[in-house]
């Protein structure tokens, strides 16, 4: 039980990665404040967590675009269990998939869905840190983790924002606030997933092991830079990719 007494503020965290997350630290001992943009399946995921352990879990609607929304997560959060240990930043998606905008090219895709893609993707997690940093200054402990992806690295014909939000500005975010947190014993990390298998259409991607990734080999990554094995670990991206970004090296 190594999260006994500690608590995870989770963005994203109604599907995929997030509600994962959110089964994985309840199952360690932790509380766990999940919020997602969709009311409907949050409300669900909270009462799945809370039958791993009754009253472990609490559910919080936010749009990570919205600051004052952002902070009412953080507020509810110390309110309910004192503390904040560890933030994933698991809300975002690709601008063109979720906003159900395909097709167009580049110019001929209305500004609006790029919008989106950089405050989801870029802003909604500055947001989230800039609200709990708050907090974990005051405790003068815990562990951030942003989310990057590959799809940073290699660039996006359709999902621009998507990717420029998930690359350099991705790296920059994090070491900049591992720069800030080292202060006052806060560590903040990157993980930037290759295909997982969220959903079944990323079992396409090709990456050097031949399939995508579990969900849960993510979520094992956040285990791990959320407890004291990671202590000394802070201000870095881990790509766990499956070795997609190397592949055009192959001979
Ligand atoms: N699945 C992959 O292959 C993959 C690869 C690289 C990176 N990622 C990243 O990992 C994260 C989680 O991915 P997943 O596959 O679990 O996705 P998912 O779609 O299951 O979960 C994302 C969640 O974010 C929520 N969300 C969307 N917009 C929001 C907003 N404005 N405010 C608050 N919540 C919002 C959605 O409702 C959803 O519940 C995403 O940031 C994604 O970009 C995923």
């Amino acid at each position: 039980m190594e999260f006994t007494g500690k608590t995870a503020v989770l963005s994203g965290a109604a599907s995929g990665m997030g509600l994962l997350t959110a089964k994985c630290f309840a199952k360690e001992g932790g509380n766990v404040v999940l919020s997602d943009v969709n009311p409907e399946t949050l409300q669900a995921a909270v009462d799945e967590v809370n039958q791993i352990r009754e009253g472990c879990a609490i559910g919080v609607p936010c749009d990570v675009r919205d600051y004052e929304q952002v902070c009412a997560v953080r507020d509810a959060a110390v309110e309910t269990f004192g503390s904040i240990d560890l933030l994933v930043n698991w809300a975002g998606g690709a601008e063109t998939r979720m906003l159900n905008c395909k097709g167009h090219e580049f110019p001929d895709t209305p500004i609006e869905v790029y919008d989106w893609g950089l405050d989801v993707n870029l802003k909604g997690q500055l947001h989230f840190d800039h609200a709990v940093m708050k907090q974990m200054r005051e405790q003068k402990s815990g562990v951030i983790i942003n989310i990057g992806s590959i799809t940073g690295e290699e660039g996006c014909q359709k999902n621009v924002a998507y990717s420029a939000a998930k690359s350099g500005a991705m790296n920059g975010l994090t070491k900049s606030l591992a720069l800030y947190g080292g202060n006052y014993g806060i560590r903040v990390c990157c993980i930037s997933p290759g295909p997982v298998l969220t959903r079944p259409g990323m079992a396409k991607m090709k990456t050097l092991l031949g399939r995508a990734a579990e969900p849960q080999e993510m979520v094992d990554m956040v285990m791990y830079l959320a407890s004291d094995k990671a202590a000394f670990i802070t201000g870095v991206n881990f790509l766990m990719d499956g070795g997609r970004n190397v592949m055009r090296n192959k001979e």
